[in-house]
């Protein structure tokens, strides 16, 4: 679904990432996991076309979009959740899932029936439906970033740092929504510094640093590996 062949991404003339070979295959669940300043949402900016890459190719579904602008990308079936949420705070929280509906484009009858299953998925945003954004709760925050994601109906959904700055009882509840839209063949690309719930969840994973995937593997694997374990599952990144 998702291949990366070689990806180089730079902010002028500093690279930040380089050689980046990855893939995400259908209904899989991917993470990748690496420290502050790794360069995880710089990779998850060049897939949505919002940094286009200086060298290397993006294939989504077999055509290349590594030149492809941001609103097409989602048009094609990749949707991002960036980090931070960055929500309009002072819009509803109706308003924040139509725009996120109105950037794929669509009939009004399937952008109702995705708003629905939306609305089942997260039964608090219905029936906080017409509350600023901005009033949420943190939690309620992460879910409404979901929410008008999914509203674009992807094929593959991108998540930079779903729990970060979370309780860890919301933690657990932000992760199986995850868990549920995997098992609703939903493609995801997870990226998160909460290596250890990451690589449970995860099929596959990735671990960068500094720009760089130095290993990677099935989920459970990278999760017994013990350079993984000194790395990245030490007791100050356990949530
Ligand atoms: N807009 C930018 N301009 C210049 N450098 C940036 C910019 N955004 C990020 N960087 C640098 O790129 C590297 C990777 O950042 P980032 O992708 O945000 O890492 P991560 O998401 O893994 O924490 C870091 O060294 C960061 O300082
Ligand atoms: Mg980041």
């Amino acid at each position: 679904m998702l291949q990366i062949d070689r990806l180089e991404v730079a902010y002028g003339a500093l690279t930040v990432l380089r050689d980046i070979s990855l893939t995400v295959n259908n209904g899989e669940i991917v993470t990748v996991i690496g420290a502050n300043g790794a360069g995880k949402s710089t990779l998850l900016k060049s897939i949505s076309g919002l940094l286009p890459p200086s060298g290397g190719t993006i294939q989504f579904d077999g055509k290349e979009i590594a030149r492809t602008p941001p609103h097409q990308i989602v048009k094609l079936g990749v949707s991002q959740v960036p980090e931070g949420r960055q929500l309009f705070a002072e819009l509803s929280v109706l308003d924040n899932l139509e725009l996120g509906a109105f950037s794929r484009g669509g009939n009004a009858a399937e952008n109702a029936k995705e708003l629905a299953h939306v609305y089942d998925l997260f039964p608090i945003l219905r029936e906080r439906s017409v509350q600023m954004a901005g009033t949420l709760s943190g939690g309620e925050q992460q879910m409404l970033a979901i929410g008008r994601a999914l509203m674009a109906r992807p094929k593959l959904l991108l998540l930079d740092e779903p729990s970060l700055g979370l309780a860890p009882m919301v933690v657990r509840s932000i992760f199986e929504i995850i868990m549920q839209l995997k098992a609703s063949d939903l493609a995801i690309l997870l990226v998160e510094q909460n290596a250890r719930a990451a690589l449970s969840m995860a099929d596959r994973a990735y671990v960068l640093e500094t720009g760089r995937v130095v290993s990677q593997g099935l989920g459970k694997d990278l999760l017994a590996d013990p350079q993984v374990q000194r790395s990245y599952l030490g007791e100050s990144i356990a949530h």
